[in-house]
This record gives structure tokens, sequence and C-alpha cells, in this order.
């Protein structure tokens, strides 16, 4: 079966745009299962726009660009099977790629079948160049039938940046995965303007068929294809990629990561934050409190916009996990350190209930022991808390655990 849980890999197009070729595939091949990366979970492989040549051939298949890939598709698809990976390729519902490359508008059923017999286990169906009075729903479905026609098992990674509310029908058609913004770049308004536009898309993700919030950039510090504006803090990478965890997001990787920097690394491999993107229950993140601030009528326009201010700067969120977990995430947009006080009552846990939480750092494994009716933290400028936790029962007053 696939796509039960978000899939994760890693994607040519953030560092690499264009400069794409077998070597850069097969080393970063070998580094995703030499350094662990597979083990962690990251198994899809996945070249991006540009492989191929500007034209079809006279029988009017893709070709692969011979210069970038002198030993065609089907050995680099070989390659990244042997080393126990899976393959993935890109094309665009369109009459061209993004990039200007011959797409697979009315030509789905071959290309479909291409893809197959080269071994692709993963499809990534981009949307630029789209006739103007095609239909967009029609044409996914297309590709995704295409695919089932093709004789091989591939994941449908839809991708048409959210156009025509895609959240209503991608999962109808058959995609496993739907991108549901436009493009990410390396910098933090970037990554705050796509998380902000899916807080109410959350839910319309789940097993076979994702919300997909694009690739990441964690780790990239500007460098590369996506490369534009300010570089990112370490701060603002724990923030992106545990927001992918939250959301259950396809974890796609997108940096080099012949030179990924130790801690990046780290953080990429987290096992606990991997866990909470993978559970089995796939369930959106929960924001809490948000319902709670309500502004008092006599309150003047610049309170009211103060309180705006905050709204969309501070988040709390809270996810259930399987196996009676949860996780809990702070999120602080403001550029300085804000104290944020959740209140457990807020998450369905008052006080009177006599249960509290056990709570502990997923970044740094150190353990809070129990809180009880409300947790109060430091939230760093542009950084992150994130908790797995437990119900705990703490009678009248004392906590068990
Ligand atoms: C679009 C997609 C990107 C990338 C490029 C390639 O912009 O959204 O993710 O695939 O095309 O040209």
């Amino acid at each position: 079966m696939i796509a039960e849980r978000p899939p994760m890999g890693w994607n040519s197009w953030n560092t690499f745009g264009e400069r794409i070729d077998e070597k850069l595939i097969f080393e970063t091949a070998d580094i995703l299962v030499e350094r662990g990366y597979k083990d962690a979970g990251y198994e899809y492989l996945i070249i991006d726009d540009c492989w191929a040549l500007r034209e079809r051939d006279e029988k009017g298949c893709l070709v692969p660009d011979p210069e970038k890939f002198p030993h065609g598709m089907k050995a680099v698809a070989d390659y990244v099977h042997k080393k126990g990976l899976k393959f993935g390729m890109y094309s665009c519902a369109g009459v061209l790629t993004c990039a200007g490359y011959p797409s697979s508008y009315d030509h789905e059923f071959e290309d479909a079948k291409q893809f197959a017999e080269w071994g692709v286990d993963y499809l990534k169906y981009d949307y630029c160049n789209f006739p103007e009075n095609a239909d967009c729903v029609n044409r996914y479905h297309m590709m995704s039938m295409a695919l089932k026609a093709s004789g091989r098992e591939i994941l449908f990674a839809a991708c048409n940046w959210g156009q025509k509310e895609s959240f209503n029908w991608m999962r109808s058609i058959g995609a496993h995965t739907y991108r549901s913004t436009g493009d990410i770049f390396d910098n933090f308004r970037s990554f705050t303007g796509i998380f902000q536009s899916q807080l109410e898309h959350f839910c319309q993700s789940g097993p076979y068929c994702f919300n997909d919030m694009d690739m990441l950039t964690v780790g990239m510090y500007n460098q590369g294809n996506a490369a534009i504006g300010k570089p990112c803090t370490n701060g603002e990478y724990r923030m992106q990629f545990s927001m992918w965890c939250l959301a259950g997001t396809p974890l796609i990787m997108g940096a080099d990561l012949r030179k990924l920097d130790p801690e990046m690394e780290k953080l990429l491999k987290n096992e606990q934050l991997i866990s909470i993107n993978q559970d089995r229950e796939c369930r959106p993140p929960y924001l809490v409190g948000k319902r709670s601030v309500t502004v008092p009528q006599e309150d003047t326009d610049m309170a009211v916009e103060l309180l705006r201010l905050v709204k969309d700067k501070l988040y709390t969120f809270i996810k259930h996990l399987s196996g009676n977990e949860f996780a809990v995430a702070y999120y602080n947009l403001f550029e300085e350190e804000r104290k944020v006080n959740f209140i457990f009552a807020d998450a369905g846990v008052p006080y009177g209930s006599g249960y509290g939480l056990s709570m502990q750092d997923v970044f740094t494994g150190e353990s809070l022991g129990v809180k009880r009716d409300y947790h109060i933290v430091d939230v760093p400028g542009h950084d992150c808390r994130v908790y797995k936790c437990r119900l705990v029962y703490c009678g009248q007053d004392k906590c068990d655990g």
C-alpha cells in the first residue's frame, strides 16, 4: 500500500533547479542510505523538472537529456532501487513544464506507461502552462487513471498549488498527495505564509491523500534554487520541520545532503518528530486558544489590532497521537522571546478533571515531569517548543507521574 502515511524523501528542485544529473542522484542515493536517512524513513528520491530534452522524439516519447542522464532513466531507477529506495519523477498537466520542457497534456497514458517502464514509483504532477479552456479536475483525474493503467504502483503527487479549491476534490480523483500552496522559498516569510494559508485546511489531509505544503528548505541556508530573501536561522528551521510534522504533510527534503549542517541533519532525523508526522491515526493538529481569545466591545481599535497581531504570531497546537499520546507545540512568530501560557482547560483538560500532562521536550529529550492546569514557557523569537505528552491522573492535589 502506498501513502498510508505522509511520504518521506528528497527532491532535487529546491537546491538544484535545472542543475541536475545522474551523478547528483547517485550520490544522494548513497547518502540517503549511508547516513541513515533511509532508516529514519526517507525513501523517495525524486528528480524534479528539467530532466528531459526540449523536444519529444519522433515516436512522441519524452527523452531524458543524455548529457545529464547518459545511461537513461531506467539505469537511474535501477541504481535507486538497488539501494532499497524508491524513485520519483516529474511531469506537468500543461503543455510545457514550469521550466519549459515537454509535458504530459494529451500524452497522459503514453507518459504514464513510459514512467512505469523506467521503474518510477512516484510522479509529481505540476500545473504550469495549462490550457485555459481545459478542465483541471478532469486532467488530474486522467493522469491518476493513466498511472493506475500503467501496470505499476505509482504514488500520484498532484501539484496544482491549491488551485480550483483542490482540497475539495484531490482525494476523490485518487491523488495520494496534493500541493496546496504556491512554491516555498528558503526564507521565514515564505514558510509562515504557507502554514498560515493551510490552518483551515489541516483537516483535509489523511491516509492515502495528504495535504502537501511543499518541500522542506531545512538546512539550505539560502543556497540554491529556492534561495530568495534572508537566510533562515536554526530556530526558523525547527519551526518549519516541526510544523510539517504536526500537520502530517509529506517530508520531502530539499537541501544538498552532501553538505548538510550536522545540527540540521539531526533535526531532519529527529525520531520523535518523525513519529509525530508518521503517526498511524494521521490526525490534524488542533489550534488551541484561538477561540477563547475575545475582544471586549469597549476596547479601542488599537487594542483590537494588538490582539490580532498576537493571535497571528503565537500559536499553540495539540495533536492527538495513537496510544493515548499527544504532541503539544508552541510557535512564536515574534522576533523577540515571548511567554506562552497554555491553559489545559482550553484543550479539554480542566483542573477539576484531576488530570495533568507529563511532558517531554522532543528536541532535547528532557522530561518536564507532570504539569497540571497550565504550562508556562518562554519561547525564543522565531522558534518553537514541542513536547510529547501523556495524561496522568493527579487526584485532588498530587500527580502520579
Ligand atoms: C513549479 C512547482 C515547483 C517545481 C517547479 C519546477 O513551480 O511548484 O515545486 O516543481 O515548478 O519547474
